[in-house]
């Protein structure tokens, strides 16, 4: 049998050997330009398997897909097909923010109904939609009569990879996300080792030696990159991979409740999507747009007072060690007076927000010690008068930032939500960074299960039922949440900036060449960058820690790393050092009408160029790894006929992050579409350029 629809334009074909219960089936599906093939076998037995070729090549080997569920206790792993639908969706919808102002949405459809092949009978879907960039699918539980509560005991999604391909991965780990990155084949994953080392994260649940979290990124011997993680988490807990090496398949283990299962879920239900973005080009990767494009669209009809923010904060004192978090027993930081240095620093060049950590009284006993009641959310430090900094930024045209650290105790959190965020309002803010640090209350519960995964979700519905925008650390990975709560508008959810301080750990120069391909791959990061002093003494002169890249690194990380919020995170007197750097980052967008990844390879180097949201004006950056290159820049994206002013920020001939990470110099010239850049980058250097439409 063969279903053709010539109105899709995609041809589904359903082949069966043998009578039609017993039979083999097996069918084909393709992305809309045929570079990538995707089959469903479904063997005499019922087990169904899918596998995916791209450009002729195979991507992914037969592997199977199904369910244990716990309650009504059931292994769903043998099926009877019942339908097969196909169809072809291309559309066009508008962000209201991000990195294009327009994004194609262009995939085959294919949906297959299921039915339990023994006494069960339960009925489940499967829904894969086939890209030009990858695969994306979900399993839907449709209402029927024999499921209605059910409880999920595993999910048995395989990804079988076809060889020892390279990887870029970090451990498995319930809790936590914040790990450095590894380099290596998939045989030599040993998750455990490398955890162990990793003595400076806060809370961690390691899974086992051969578990990584997604987004993974892998390349195979034959060049092409594939990337593997999940969209719109709703509801359900995270997916961790394990890997089996005997096979190179990995399996999904996802994030487990206190007492072991997975997700207890209503039919109509559908899982989250699981996602392969593929190609022969790394920039492709980087450009992929399938993750959000397999989330629901915004679901804020309002979104006028939805806006990207460039913000300074009181923050890097307490992490170098010039000032504390807490008033009792230490140097408190958020006191009135200085607080307000930070709103004149931001009024004085140009930037949106002041965030204020440290303000609100329980900082004294926040960390580790799994306690309800630390932080109320509403009562500053005697020292913080939160009035009149409330009006005093008002009269600077500047908003202070508010920061939620609930020391993991989500539930206090709940509890304090609309008091909260009423008292924000009240004072002027907008804007809210959450923090989870610690262990999880209500206790058992992680960082990445499903009570949390909602406990996110509700954070986002809530705050934006205020008006209120969101950037959450230590939550679960991003997976592209943002297009249908364009509030929530970054994470942390990885190894950011502030782990150059930690004694015991840092961020290699690769770090930020690799975040793109993996962490990024779901959402924003509030990455903080922007450091103008990179040796991290200055208070404490004994510390040894420092920040590995050059100044200019720095600079094309507001490009590199993409966020609608971007935290220009030093301290305003060490900007003072360096004004004519500054202006880079006065001058710099944060709103995108285009995008364009010049050239990408995860681990080694990254170029991107952006157009500044309803301007004519550019802004390019590059950073490259513990190797110093010289890159060429072809400008060809520029409008013909046309000249830009071209102010360029790079590193002095004699910058090393190592010995020499503060020298620089700036170069003005006027350059045209035709024009190549040829630019020297320094050990884990980097370059910034804007250009001006003149
Ligand atoms: C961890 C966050 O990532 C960091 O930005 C913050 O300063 C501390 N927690 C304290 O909340
Ligand atoms: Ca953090």
């Amino acid at each position: 049998m063969q279903l053709y629809s010539p109105k899709a334009g995609i041809l589904t074909l359903l082949l069966l050997i043998g009578n039609l219960l017993t039979a083999q089936k097996s069918i084909t599906s393709f992305s809309p330009n045929h570079q990538i093939v995707l089959n469903i076998n479904i063997d005499s037995k019922g087990q169904l398997k899918y596998s995916s070729s791209f450009q002729g090549k195979p991507i992914i080997q037969a592997s199977s897909l199904g369910f244990v569920l716990a309650t009504p206790a059931i292994n769903l792993s043998r099926f009877q097909l019942v339908s097969v639908d196909s169809s072809l969706t291309d559309n066009t919808w508008k962000p209201i923010w991000g990195e294009e102002s327009a994004i194609r949405n262009h995939y085959a459809e294919l949906k297959l109904g299921l039915k339990e092949l023994g006494k069960s009978g339960i009925l489940l879907n499967i829904i894969f939609r086939v890209f030009d960039d990858g695969i994306g699918f979900r399993y839907e539980f449709p209402k029927q009569d024999g499921l209605n509560y059910f409880v999920v005991a595993e999910e048995n999604t395989h990804f079988g990879l076809t060889g020892n391909h390279e990887a870029f991965w970090i451990p498995g780990d319930y809790d936590s996300n914040e790990y450095a990155y590894t380099k290596s084949k998939l045989s030599e994953i040993d998750a455990i080792a490398v955890a162990k080392k990793e003595k400076d994260i806060a809370v961690s649940s390691l899974i086992g030696p051969s578990a990584v979290q997604t987004p993974l990124m892998l390349k195979q011997a034959n060049g092409i990159y594939l990337n593997i993680h999940e969209a719109a988490l709703i509801n359900y807990p995270a997916m961790n991979l394990v890997l089996d090496k005997s096979t190179m398949q990995f399996k999904s283990q996802l994030v487990p409740d206190a007492v072991g299962n997975k997700a207890y879920l209503q039919a109509p239900f559908h899982t989250p999507w699981r996602t392969i973005i593929v190609s022969n080009k790394a920039t492709n990767i980087l450009a992929s747009k399938l993750i959000l494009n397999l989330n629901e669209p915004s679901k804020i009809q309002d979104q006028s007072w939805i806006k990207p923010q460039k913000f300074v904060g009181m923050w890097w004192e307490m992490h170098t060690g010039k000032a504390t978090w807490q008033k009792e027993g230490g140097k408190h930081g958020a006191t009135t007076e200085r607080v307000k240095t930070y709103i004149d620093f931001a009024a004085a060049n140009g930037f949106d927000g002041v965030l204020v950590e440290g303000w609100n009284v329980g900082w004294e006993d926040w960390f580790g010690n799994w306690k309800e009641n630390v932080f109320d959310f509403v009562t500053p430090y005697a020292d913080y008068d939160v009035n009149a900094l409330a009006q005093y930024a008002q009269s600077k045209n500047v908003r202070i930032i508010m920061h939620h650290e609930t020391s993991g105790a989500a539930t206090n959190y709940e509890r304090y939500m609309d008091t909260a965020y009423r008292f924000m309002l009240d004072h002027g803010m907008n804007t809210v960074k959450t923090g989870y640090v610690g262990k999880i209350i209500p206790r058992g519960e992680h960082h990445d299960g499903q009570w949390m995964v909602n406990h996110y979700i509700r954070a986002a519905e809530k705050t934006a039922s205020y008006k209120i925008m969101i950037d959450a650390h230590e939550p679960v990975h991003p997976t592209g949440l943002h297009r249908t709560y364009p509030n929530w508008m970054a994470n942390e959810a990885a190894r950011g900036m502030e782990f150059n301080n930690a004694p015991t750990l840092g961020m290699s120069p690769d770090h930020t060449t690799i975040l793109p391909f993996t962490r990024l791959m779901g959402g924003p990061m509030d990455f903080t960058p922007g450091f103008f002093h990179l040796q991290l003494n200055q208070f404490v002169p004994e510390r040894k820690t420092r920040v590995r890249t050059t100044l200019c690194k720095q600079l094309a990380l507001y490009i590199t790393m993409y966020s609608p919020l971007q935290m220009v995170s030093d301290l305003p007197e060490n900007y003072q050092k360096y004004p004519d750097a500054l202006t880079f980052i006065k001058d710099l967008a944060v709103d995108w009408d285009q995008t364009k990844i010049l050239d990408a390879e995860p681990g080694d180097y990254i170029s991107i160029a952006r157009k500044a949201k309803g301007t004519n004006n550019w802004f390019l950056g590059a950073i490259t790894d513990e190797n110093s290159r010289t890159m060429d820049f072809k400008l060809d994206f520029l409008d013909a006929n046309s000249s830009y002013k071209a102010t360029i920020y790079k590193d002095a001939a004699n910058a090393d992050w190592e010995k020499n990470p503060e020298a620089y110099t700036i170069e003005e010239k006027i350059v045209q579409q035709n024009d190549v850049l040829k630019i020297y980058l320094a050990r884990s250097g980097g370059v910034a350029i804007s250009l001006k439409k003149l």
